[in-house]
């Protein structure tokens, strides 16, 4: 399965992924990493291990409409786009012609704590203030309404009294890294479909934290 991943930021998830690609031998390469941040960390990670970084923003592409052709063409021939940290809104043409073909993680449990505005920090500072006892992950297909895409997997994490917004960012951010991976994995395996009735249906590979 070929893959294309968009990453914005640190992209500790993307090294995660690219990690297990190399040592557990999954049938995933990735053919590149797109940003709009060309200085990231992602891209540097991907510079090193050669993969090919396309940086695609708008200073790069003035005109939205050029910006769009060039993420779509950018991703032309990958079979899945993995959005690991990305914060530009994709072209909607590249939504509907990768429909159930692009995942993206949210370091929140959707439908709570998701939408414009609950980004990295914002998300869990949120949390924070909301004073809930459990936040998580969530891995979701990407429609045109941020964070409301069909949930693929979630799972959870406790929060006590004495957290911080950094602590809760540091536990949720350990579910990432411990679950992206295998469900790039699943979807390269089959292991993601939709039911006759349109549900997601999703087997985990549920590997020990
Ligand atoms: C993660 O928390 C992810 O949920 C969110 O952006 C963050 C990216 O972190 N979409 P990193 O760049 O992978 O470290």
């Amino acid at each position: 399965m070929k893959i294309g991943v968009f990453v914005s930021g640190g992209g500790s998830n993307f090294t995660k992924i690219h990690e297990k690609i190399l040592s557990s031998n999954l049938h995933v390469e990735v053919e590149f990493l797109l940003t709009n941040n060309s200085k990231c960390g992602g891209a540097a990670y991907a510079r090193l291990q050669g993969i090919e970084v396309k940086h695609v923003s708008s200073k790069t592409h003035s005109e939205a409409s050029a910006y769009n052709q060039a993420v779509l063409d950018a991703c032309e021939g990958v079979d899945l786009i993995i959005l690991a940290g990305f914060m530009k809104k994709l072209p909607g043409e590249l939504i509907s012609k990768f429909k159930d073909k692009i995942v993206n993680i949210h370091p929140a449990l959707l439908p709570s704590f998701g939408g414009h505005g609950f980004y990295g920090s914002k998300v869990h500072e949120a949390v924070f203030k909301a004073g809930v006892r459990i936040s998580g992950m969530t891995i979701h297909f990407v429609n045109e309404v941020y964070d409301t895409g069909d949930i693929i997997y979630q799972d959870s994490v406790q929060i006590s009294g004495e957290d911080s917004p950094a602590d809760i960012g540091a536990k949720v951010l350990k579910l990432e890294h411990h679950h992206f991976w295998q469900v790039v994995q699943g979807i390269s395996l089959g292991k993601l479909s939709r039911n006759t009735d349109g549900r997601v249906v999703y087997q985990h590979l549920h590997q020990a934290l």
